[in-house]
């Protein structure tokens, strides 16, 4: 049977690259958790379905966070006054040590979920830690939120604390356990290979896991070129490979449209081209890079160059799970790149950085962060009144300021898939 209703508001959001798409009280029609199309006046033949009408409030796209650590959340906002590696030292991998107990993941994956829906992120990809109980639990944690995930256990077998360190084929066989029970097991919640990064993982390793990757069709995700130590590092682990990301080419990691590398600020050329012909998907992290004095990402030079981009909170290096504050910060950092390169690299706008945070990341799970016809339904009812002095704004400008000094308290429905998804409370 077929489920159609309609939802009516003040309509936006980005079909192409920096251009809003604005129906002011308009409808969208929703078929099967798709939607059919947005109209102006209810149509004839969907005369007798149901309208929920919103009134005067938006309508948007749900937000995307193509990256975030799980077990950091208890850390954030510790340590950010240090670099990559000695932040991983001495806060990041003493926390993850904490997730073989399923009590206390259990407690921390519950607050995260409840936080994730709060701030309207609707779909995200995650990394856990290495231990595959913890990274079952929040699969199943995450399906009972109605909300849509990728989730990886993390992969690591050298340059870690012996505590998180695994050996090669256990590494493997996790993964393989985890691939094959959870692949098909939901429709919104689905495994992804996690190798941590080439620092910490051999190439035996990197290999094994490109070919689960390959063999089971499931997507990546890792690191790429966020800081210059790491880069240093690698040169040295791998002098056969001519750059960073040729060290994951060579282990086929970098699969056909299914692969996210977070950060890439110290990208080059060559390693910009490869991300391309394998069309990667970057997550660009601006909250992190500038806590972890990583620098800038070149994110207009990549865009130019047709590199898929989308933005994330990269919780704990970034200390907000709040996509519309990851919009703003990238919007400063893009601000002082332009100052940089003697305003030669244009600025990013808030239209196109509110593309990168839907629909640029959404293309990563299929039809998703645009209400153009044949995607999935998931968006956010914004209430804003609060945030007006007098209703005298555009509807692009009234989104601005949400994005900018809003919150989420004036995200008042959220909808995965055409369904509303209440506060989980899991
Ligand atoms: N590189 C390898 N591991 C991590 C991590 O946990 N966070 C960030 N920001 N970068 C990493
Ligand atoms: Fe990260």
């Amino acid at each position: 049977m077929k489920n159609v209703y309609g939802v009516k508001g003040n309509i936006i959001y980005t079909k192409e690259f920096g251009k809003y798409e604005v129906i002011s009280k308009g409808i969208i029609i929703i078929e099967n958790g798709i939607i059919k199309g947005i109209y102006n006046g209810l149509p004839f033949h969907y005369k007798d379905i149901k309208v929920i009408d919103y009134k005067d409030k938006l309508i948007i796209p749900g937000f995307v966070d193509l990256h975030l650590h799980a077990p950091q959340f208890p850390n954030m906002g510790l340590g950010l006054d240090k670099e990559l590696i000695p932040w991983l030292n001495k806060y990041t991998f003493p926390e993850e040590e904490k997730y073989y107990d399923l009590q206390y993941a259990e407690k921390v994956y519950k607050k995260l979920i409840n936080k994730i829906w709060s701030v309207g992120t609707t779909r995200c990809c995650i990394f856990n830690t290495i231990h595959k109980d913890s990274t079952k639990l929040l699969l199943d944690l995450f399906n009972k939120s109605g909300l849509g995930a990728y989730i990886g256990k993390v992969n690591m077998d050298r340059e870690c604390p012996d505590e998180l360190k695994e050996e090669t084929n256990t590494s493997i066989l996790d993964t393989l356990e985890i691939v094959n029970e959870y692949k098909d097991k939901y429709k919104l919640v689905k495994p992804i290979i996690t190798p941590r990064f080439v620092p910490t993982c051999s190439f035996d390793l990197l290999k094994s896991l490109g070919e689960i990757a390959n063999k089971y069709d499931i997507p990546v995700q890792s690191h790429l070129c966020e800081n210059y130590g790491e880069i240093e590092l690698v040169k040295s682990l791998h002098p056969e490979c001519k750059n960073y990301a040729e060290v994951y080419n060579k282990s086929n990691l970098l699969k056909d449209n299914k692969c996210i590398m977070a950060h890439c600020v110290l990208v080059n050329e060559s390693e910009i081209d490869l991300l391309k012909k394998k069309r990667t998907f970057i997550a660009h992290c601006p909250t992190s890079n500038l806590n972890l004095s990583s620098g800038i990402a070149p994110i207009r030079r990549v865009i130019e160059r047709k590199v898929n981009v989308g933005l994330a909170s990269d919780i704990s290096g970034g200390h907000t799970l709040s996509i519309p504050e990851v919009i703003a910060s990238s919007a400063q950092v893009s601000n002082l790149k332009w100052l940089n390169s003697n305003k030669v690299e244009e600025k990013l706008t808030t239209a196109e950085l509110f593309y990168l945070a839907t629909k640029g990341g959404g293309k990563f799970f299929g039809k998703v962060g645009s209400f153009e016809e044949g995607y999935d339904f998931d968006a956010l009812v914004i209430d804003d009144s609060d945030l007006l002095i007098e209703n005298n704004l555009s509807l692009e400008e009234r989104l601005q300021k949400f994005i900018y000094i809003g919150s989420s308290n004036n995200i008042v429905e959220r909808y995965v898939c055409g369904n509303i998804i209440k506060e989980p409370n899991i």
